[in-house]
């Protein structure tokens, strides 16, 4: 398992995306319309800063994530919140202002301003809008993401299983009458980023599939109104394997998140598929050291070693992979998998993780922690298919181990 932790930031800012020279009909095609305001456009940004590194036995950290955020403050105020990004914020006055761009170029500035910490980012996450965003690795790669929102009714069965087992995987959205769903697609490409303009795919390319691929879904009875997914089982994980296929014949997708509703989804990614469930336990926690006094845990964790405690609702998406079975259209037993998550996380609900739990009487009960002892656990119920868990402790902090890429 490979264990990162992930800061985020918010700024506010405006900017223009097109060039001054360019005619409208350019802008629009590249950057949607709306985006070559002399005085720009504005966006609500979210950036993740993604840390890999060994986990400290002493405390627990991966790196300390109020270190990163003081590392941090002076660059996002400085150069990023209520600013104009064209005027105020180099290279920016030459660079367009794209998602893609602002990954890299944020990226690069917090290496620079983590050189003293013990780990720094090997990813940044930025959020331009609900819609859009790109994410920048350390490795070079860049991907670009966009969101697509649709409503449709559809029975979950299949028609190579009998109506007791579609029943029984199903539960009541294997009935007759139907049920229906708003989905959130996400859709990630991937490619070099055009120098020009910044961006990976031009607006006008990716906005005519996702408006292609909403009409052939939006508001339909997926059962009944999509041929290429009639004859097969109607399943969250084969409509995510549609829409790659839809998707791909005209953008370089690299992968598909498919949200059936905020806490469950399905992944593809050509080759292999996800199930993703999301479930919450709440508890109360200090972060500690028993050998050290006060004082001294005062200046390893700050305010999370107030004696008295504190606690959080912490959300756990775990995600499952591996291949389809082709006869029910499912990469795991949805009813299982949730039994087995709840279960784990039910040990720790309503408790004191350092005073009530055997696990953290010896060791912080630093998110880092709390992962590493969750992913043996859930890991073992699950099969050995467990490839991703994320422990989101706050907005702004959560911690995610992975399953280590095999050669
Ligand atoms: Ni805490």
């Amino acid at each position: 398992m490979v264990l990162t932790a992930n800061r985020r930031f918010t700024f506010c800012a405006s900017r223009r995306l097109a060039r001054a020279s360019w005619a409208r009909e350019e802008s629009e095609r590249v950057y949607g319309a709306g985006r070559e305001g002399d005085w720009g456009s504005g966006e609500n940004y979210q950036v993740h800063l993604v840390f890999a590194g060994e986990v400290s036995p002493h405390t627990g950290f991966l790196v300390n994530l109020a270190e990163v955020k003081a590392a941090l403050r002076g660059l996002i105020e400085e150069r990023y919140d209520h600013r104009f990004l064209n005027l105020d914020t180099p290279p920016f006055d030459a660079l367009p202002p794209s998602a893609e761009n602002l990954a890299v170029t944020m990226l690069d500035e917090a290496r620079a301003a983590c050189r003293g910490l013990s780990a720094r980012p090997v990813a940044c996450h930025l959020r331009e809008s609900p819609q859009r965003g790109a994410t920048a690795y350390a490795s070079g790669c860049v991907e670009r993401e966009a969101w697509l929102d649709f409503s449709a009714a559809r029975r979950t069965r299949s028609p190579h299983l009998s109506e007791e087992e579609n029943r029984e995987l199903f539960g009541r959205a294997a009935s007759v009458a139907g049920h229906g769903h708003g989905y959130r697609l996400r859709v990630v490409l991937a490619g070099p980023v055009e120098s020009d303009t910044g961006v990976i795919v031009p607006h006008a390319g990716e906005a005519a599939a996702l408006a292609d691929l909403r009409d052939r879904l939006d508001h339909t009875n997926l059962n009944l109104e999509v041929p290429e997914l009639a004859a097969g089982p109607v399943t969250t994980e084969c409509l995510a394997r549609f829409v790659f296929g839809a998707l791909r014949a005209s953008l370089p997708v690299a992968r598909v998140r498919l949200h059936e509703t905020r806490d469950l989804f399905a992944e593809y990614d050509g080759r292999r598929f996800g199930l993703g469930l999301e479930r919450a336990f709440s508890a109360a926690h200090r972060l500690h050291r028993r050998d050290l006094g006060d004082e001294e845990n005062t200046r390893l964790f700050g305010p999370c070693a107030n004696p008295n405690g504190h606690g959080h609702r912490y959300a756990v998406q775990a995600t499952v992979g591996g291949e389809l079975d082709e006869r029910s259209g499912t990469a795991a037993a949805l009813p299982a998998f949730d039994a087995r998550l709840k279960a784990v996380l039910a040990e720790w609900d309503g408790r004191h993780l350092d005073r009530e739990t055997a696990e953290f009487r010896e060791r912080p009960s630093t998110g880092e922690n709390i992962v590493t002892v969750l992913w043996p656990r859930l890991d073992g119920l699950l099969g050995g298919r467990l490839t991703r868990l994320r422990l989101i402790e706050t907005e702004n902090n959560r911690f995610t181990g992975r399953r280590a890429v095999e050669a």
